[in-house]
């Protein structure tokens, strides 16, 4: 066993380069496999906010003072990933991304044993340590899908402690002054619940909101540039209207249904088929048959969410919903429902 004091930041010599043979570092007696970053040669294009508040975060004003690690939440598709990246990038660090899973385990995020040569067994240091060791950023992306076992082992990383220990091979791992971390999560899809206490420290939180007009048609023009004409303008004119419908399609969706709608268009050059008919063709194979009309597919949303809330009677209007004189109040829990929640409990084994 090693021991278990962190050691002092290590800098591996050169950038890994992506594809190329793993570096290595020796930490405690452990040699360990670092991970590639990953490339990023785009942008960030409108939302300017957002991406000052992430980089806010990631400064450090004192001596005494530590960076921030957000959480950067938005719906699918919206740019999560792309904004920690091009924070990253812009502070010409170099940029790692683990993806959590439900599945994830503490070993995954850290460090993982591998068969390697001989039998011997190699130590693999996730994107995540390869950050800490290299200063670079670490993006945990969907960080809402992964267990809190495997939070857990980040609780010490995540406050002023700053290092990470890895039980398989024996080793604390201390963050390197530069590095920074961001976890992006969707709204929507929460797999499991994070706890309080790393809550607490994935602080604060940074929302993308959906991108206005110029900025949505830039992003398409930057991404697609070969797609023109009257399926770009369709597609903004759609998304923005989805938009303002608070429906969650996202430039990603935007950018499905024109790569569709481009390679529909270019099947037929002899005989071009309508721009209007392959878009609509493109929305319904990328988004599905209602969303060629939001306006109803909004409005059945709003149906559904509407159902989901019990139905109020006329004396919950004017008394409490617990007031005994309520006629619409909840049943008093009686002997078979102590909790009053309205299900009898299940008998115990015991009973
Ligand atoms: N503001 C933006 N500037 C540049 N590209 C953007 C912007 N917003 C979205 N995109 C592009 O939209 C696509 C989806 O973005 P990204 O993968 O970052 O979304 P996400 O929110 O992380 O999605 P998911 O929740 O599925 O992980 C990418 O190709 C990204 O480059
Ligand atoms: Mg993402």
């Amino acid at each position: 066993m090693q021991s278990s004091k962190p050691t002092s930041p290590a800098r591996a010599a050169a950038p890994a380069a992506a594809g190329g043979a793993a570096q290595t570092v020796a930490i405690q007696g452990v040699t360990l496999a670092l991970a590639h970053p990953q490339p990023f040669t785009g942008q960030w294009i409108g939302q300017e906010e957002v991406l000052t508040q992430l980089l806010a975060c990631w400064l450090v004003t004192d001596k005494d003072d530590l960076p921030l690690t957000p959480r950067v939440l938005g719906v699918p598709g919206i740019g999560k990933t792309t904004l920690a990246t091009a924070a990253g990038a812009l502070r010409k660090q170099e940029v790692y991304i683990y993806q959590c899973t439900a599945d994830t385990r503490p070993e995954d995020l850290l460090v993982t044993p591998v068969l390697a040569e001989k039998g011997t067994i190699a130590y693999h240091a996730s994107p995540l340590v390869t950050a800490m060791i290299r200063g670079g950023a670490c993006v945990l992306d969907e960080g809402n899908r992964m267990n809190e076992k495997s939070w857990a082992s980040l609780a010490p990383l995540l406050d002023h402690r700053r290092f990470v220990e890895s039980i398989i091979a024996g080793i604390t791992v201390r963050a390197h002054p530069d590095f920074r971390c961001a976890v992006t999560m969707n709204e929507d899809d929460a797999t499991y619940e994070i706890p309080d206490y790393i809550l607490s420290r994935l602080q604060p939180t940074l929302k993308i909101g959906f991108p206005e007009r110029a900025d949505e048609m830039a992003i398409l023009k930057y991404h697609l540039p070969f797609a023109a004409g009257q399926i770009l303008d369709l597609t903004v004119d759609f998304l923005q209207q989805a938009h303002a419908l608070r429906l969650d399609f996202s430039p990603r969706d935007g950018m499905n249904i024109l790569k569709y709608a481009v390679k529909r268009l270019a099947q037929r050059k002899g005989h071009p088929l309508a721009e209007d008919k392959v878009w609509r063709e493109a929305v319904e194979r990328c988004l599905g048959e209602d969303a060629l009309d939001l306006k109803a597919l909004s409005e059945a949303r709003q149906r559904n969410l509407g159902s989901e809330v019990p139905p109020l009677g006329l004396g919950d209007f004017f008394l409490r919903p617990d007031d005994p004189l309520n006629p619409d109040a909840d049943e008093p829990p009686g002997p078979d429902d102590p909790d009053g929640d309205g299900r009898a409990e299940r008998p115990r084994d015991d009973d």
